[in-house]
């Protein structure tokens, strides 16, 4: 018989129907037994009855087995209504059963809320985490958000265009991880910490609105809104100013919340603008959580942080860094100060934080080869290492760069805070730990010998282990 969906169940009482699932719970009531079957839908309860096929097949059965049940739908009298459930208006009286696998004791309980199970079980048997009712709704909220975030601007006419991951250093801020070469020893290419530099040569090529849904990697220290393998809403648009950026974000934002968060309130609306320097002052911090009621879960409060200086000296060397990355356009107010005092030039930069959280980041771009020369200079590169770096992007300014810029969410943050969770692992389907592993997959782990001389590299004793760097760090975290 032709699978129904859980969910559609209350579509057919009065008729025979055959769903399959993952038993959630059994319970066994004197003569009768109840169990409530889980699909990606929701949870049916079906009522075994002696005398029935079904309930002759039911005793070895236990939580997580996989069946397939075909009974008759029937309406729950009034008082037995669980509003709780999609399902709770209707039950299923079970009349045959078969066994479609059988599943070993899972590890932890996946009928309740497995926030306060240990987290490296979870993530070692993830595959059974993501089946708990809290995790699969986080990840169902995570498509149904980029899903919105695609329709919304396939609708403004972006196109949706991929760049590589197997590329050359982009600065912005981290360590990166690093691919060896096979055909080329002792050469490696870099995972992009973002598509920083390919969405501004898509500019230049023509594209005008591009974005992409995109994977970023980042060798960092490990935080509860930071992964080293995390997404981004990456998009970029030519002929834009910043008030461009803003009046594409902000109704994708609002319209994103109000239809996919139920009770959901804004603190405010049109999203407040707040300098810097102001934000510095005022709240100690440029990620201000702007609630009324920090602790309700469905109080949203976005703003924008605009005007950030363009530089800030390193914490370590007292080196002038990027404070977003190095192609960030200096406000033409300020450029006069780039010789004098170049820690008071303002960006064009903006970053749009949502409950304390950065939840995305951009600025408008240089797009002249005269102002990144000087730029690059200001951050102390040599000719020598910006044309080994960055040669690329100062040739194509030379070929009719159009003024562009963009900007860039962080999708594993945006929608943590939307489900109300405290960690990005949360609505990650195969997060990694805090100390960057897999426990899932075993990752890392050791290749052999011989894919280790495929790509010409003899490992080094750990206890020689000085930091090796080849390049200066240009960009302040
Ligand atoms: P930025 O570095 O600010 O900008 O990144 C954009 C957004 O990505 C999210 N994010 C992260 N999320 C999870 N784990 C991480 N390790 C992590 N790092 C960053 C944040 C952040 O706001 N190329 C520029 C964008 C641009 O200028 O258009 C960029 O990547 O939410």
């Amino acid at each position: 018989m032709q699978r129904t969906q859980i969910k559609d169940s209350v579509e057919k009482i009065g008729h025979q129907i055959t769903v399959m699932g993952w038993v959630n719970t059994r319970r066994d009531h004197g003569k009768i037994v109840f169990v409530d079957l889980r699909d990606r839908s929701g949870i049916l309860q079906i009522v075994f009855v002696p005398g029935s096929k079904a309930y002759e097949k039911i005793s070895p059965i236990r939580p997580e087995w996989v069946i397939s049940v075909t009974g008759k739908i029937k309406a729950r009298p009034e008082k037995l209504v669980n509003d709780k459930m999609v399902t709770g208006t209707v039950e299923m009286e079970a009349e045959d059963i078969e066994i479609l696998n059988e599943a070993k004791t899972s590890p932890f309980e996946i009928d309740k809320n497995t926030l306060g199970v240990d987290e490296e079980l979870r993530l070692k048997y993830r595959y059974l985490d993501l089946r708990s009712e809290r995790m699969a709704k986080n990840i169902i909220l995570r498509h149904n958000i980029v899903r919105f975030m695609r329709e919304y601007l396939y609708a403004k006419n972006f196109l949706e265009i991929e760049t590589p991951f197997l590329t050359k250093s982009t600065p912005e801020g981290a360590r990166e991880y690093i691919v060896p070469s096979r055909l080329y020893p002792g050469e490696f290419y870099v995972l992009p910490q973002s598509p920083q530099q390919f969405k501004q040569l898509l500019m230049v090529a023509g594209m005008e609105k591009y974005f992409q849904v995109v994977r970023c990697f980042r060798d960092e220290d490990q935080r509860g809104d930071r992964q080293p393998e995390f997404t981004q809403l990456d998009l970029e648009m030519s002929f834009v100013t910043q008030d461009d950026i803003y009046n594409l974000i902000e109704p994708m934002m609002i319209d994103l919340v109000e239809k996919l968060i139920p009770d959901a309130e804004f603190t405010a609306k049109p999203f407040p603008k707040i300098t810097y320097a102001e934000a510095i002052e005022k709240y100690k911090t440029d990620k201000p959580d702007l609630r009324k009621n920090k602790s309700d879960k469905k109080e949203f409060a976005f703003c924008w942080i605009v005007d950030a200086p363009l530089f800030k000296y390193s914490k370590t060397d007292k080196k002038l860094v990027s404070s977003h990355h190095p192609f960030t356009m200096p406000q033409p107010d300020d450029v006069e100060l780039l010789d004098s005092e170049p820690e008071k030039v303002r960006a064009y930069a903006y970053d749009l934080v949502l409950n304390g959280f950065e939840v995305a980041g951009g600025s408008i771009r240089i797009h002249k080869r005269d102002i990144q020369d000087k730029i690059f200079k200001l951050l102390g590169l040599s000719e020598e290492e910006t044309t080994r770096r960055f040669g690329h992007m100062l040739e194509a300014f030379e070929y009719g760069a159009p003024p562009h810029g963009g900007i860039a969410s962080g999708i594993d943050r945006l929608v943590a805070v939307l489900a109300g969770e405290d960690a990005i692992r949360e609505v990650m389907a195969f997060p990694k730990t805090g100390d960057a592993k897999d426990l899932m997959m075993g990752a890392p782990s050791q290749v052999s010998e011989h894919q280790l001389k495929d790509v010409h590299i003899t490992l080094r004793k750990e206890a020689e282990g000085k930091e090796l760097k080849t390049d200066d760090t240009i960009v302040g975290d």
